[in-house]
């Protein structure tokens, strides 16, 4: 694991490392501080443009081995997603290099009153960008990069490169434990994982498995858990930092650690990125790695129904009709539309914590993802204030999230006929009509939603932080949100 610190006091020009990497806006001139060295550059070798880089060599009047200049992009446009792009193809540079440590300028336009957001984000960054799963390749030597300095060192920019190492930690756990395959990432595993953050941080956890779901008329998860021999869990972390007094935050998310559709079988291509089918639960678990690590003064209760989704004697059949949690009736019309099922027992059973608010994130519907692409989860609620401050901490953390409505249209559209709801509206409007299902359970508190059918895993790497397979979202989306409530708590104390 790479080590982010503050270093390198004095001028650019007196760091001493193997690579000093300092990023450029789009047309801009070099920065004077690095002299002569940027000039020896012929014009035209780099423009800035974001992403861009140049390697130069013993540059001229600098300390630093190499100079490695990155493109921001154009300075109008910056903010602090391009910091955590730049530190972030620095420090894969730094690694292919085969370089034990490198150090990074931080980029800032307003001085210093930014630096700490800068240096979080370039931490932020760097630790994302460094990642790769790679735990189940055999005899392959890698070599890690072991010290990524921010520049210049200062107490502002060393807090903030460990907020961003704290940070980042929720997306690589995240990660982790989605890109993990389902023979090893079962939802006993997932249980295990979450004892480990309990453990690490003083959290209050509990499990329940097969007989105590059942017993708790956690139906939903009972009934899509049945026919599996890797029984369903139902993990409850709770972090206890805030009043007393205070409504504590609910998270809940989806955790089918593989979602073959069941007895509605999913079409055999591409069925293996169906184990990326609990990134909601992995996010919601890596937000309270997080949340220990900084220790929010704030209460958080994670709620994460485990279960995996397969065909056999004992599977739920269409036109089944089951009592969720809640005591409303569901006409299973699909058997692949579970994620909900689970998730409306965990929407009903948050009502005993008298939540503040509660937040459930989902890889629930292949809708979403057509409807907004890569780019973007899917968001809707019954509060537009909670929704409003839900999408402000997506665009924070560089995770966009987009409203998306929840009329009353789409409730009608999965009223029942047998029962009070069916669990499918049909092909149109697939992730408004999975929201208003989830609305029915959703009662007496404020809740927002996030579908991350798009967003949450790629075959293809998004950007320099990102790379292919789990991206970890939204578990940085979350772990602002929480941070901006801590600090409203704290103000309001
Ligand atoms: N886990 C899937 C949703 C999904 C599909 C996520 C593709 C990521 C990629 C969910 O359980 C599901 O199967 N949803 C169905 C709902 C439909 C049957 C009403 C879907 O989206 O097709
Ligand atoms: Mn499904
Ligand atoms: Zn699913």
């Amino acid at each position: 694991m790479v080590r982010i610190v503050a270093g390198g006091r004095g001028a650019l020009a007196e760091v001493r490392t193997e690579m000093l990497a300092v990023g450029l806006f789009k047309d801009d001139a070099p920065p004077p501080e690095l002299g002569a060295a940027a000039s020896a550059l012929p014009s035209g070798d780099f423009s800035g443009k974001r992403g861009e880089t140049a390697l130069l060599y013993a540059p001229d009047g600098l300390a630093a081995r190499r100079l490695l200049l990155v493109g921001l992009g154009e300075r109008s446009r910056f903010g602090l997603d391009e910091v955590r792009r730049a530190a972030a193809t620095a420090a894969k540079r730094a690694r292919s290099l085969k370089l034990d440590e490198a150090a990074f300028a931080l980029p800032t336009q307003e001085g210093s009153a930014a630096r700490v957001p800068a240096a979080e984000a370039a931490a932020e960054g760097a630790a994302l960008g460094l990642y790769r799963f790679d735990r189940h390749k055999t005899g392959e030597e890698t070599r890690e990069l072991s010290t990524f300095a921010l520049v210049p060192d200062d107490a502002g920019v060393a807090e903030g490169a460990q907020t961003g190492e704290k940070i980042a930690a929720a997306a690589l756990l995240a990660r982790d434990l989605a890109n993990e395959p389902s023979n090893t990432a079962t939802p006993e595993y997932l249980a295990e994982r979450a004892r480990g953050i309990s453990d690490r941080h003083g959290m209050r956890i509990t499990v329940l498995d097969r007989a105590t779901i059942e017993a708790e008329g956690l139906n939903g998860l009972a009934t899509v858990g049945r026919s599996a021999d890797n029984e369903p869990r139902f993990i409850v972390l709770e972090h206890r930092k805030g009043g007393a007094e205070d409504a504590p935050v609910v998270l809940v998310g989806k955790a089918v650690t593989f979602d073959s559709g069941g007895i509605s079988i999913k079409p055999s291509a591409g069925m293996q990125d169906m184990k990326y089918d609990m990134c909601g639960g992995a996010a919601v678990l890596g937000a309270m790695e997080a949340v220990g690590a900084m220790d929010l003064s704030l209460n958080v209760v994670a709620l994460v129904p485990a279960t995996e989704n397969l065909p056999g004697g004992d599977a739920f059949k269409p036109g089944d009709v089951l009592k969720l949690h809640s005591g409303k009736t569901v006409e299973i019309l699909t058997t692949d539309a579970e994620g909900r099922l689970i998730l409306a027992d965990a929407l009903s059973y948050a009502r005993r914590y008298d939540p503040s608010c509660v937040i459930d994130c989902a890889t629930l519907t292949g809708a979403c993802h057509v409807a907004l692409g890569d780019h973007a989860s899917g968001l809707m609620g019954n509060d537009d204030a909670l929704v409003e401050e839900v999408r402000r901490a997506g665009d924070a953390a560089g995770e966009k999230a987009w409203p998306l409505p929840l009329f009353e249209e789409y409730t009608e559209q999965i009223k029942g006929d047998t029962a009070d709801l069916k669990n499918s509206g049909g092909r149109y409007g697939g992730a408004l009509t999975a929201g208003a299902f989830l609305k029915e359970f959703a009662e007496g508190y404020p809740w927002a939603h996030l579908d991350i059918a798009g967003t949450a895993y790629d075959s293809k790497s998004r950007n320099a932080y990102t790379p292919k397979g789990a991206t970890g979202a939204p578990a940085r989306t979350l772990v602002e949100f929480l941070r901006g409530r801590a600090k409203a708590e704290e103000a309001a104390r």
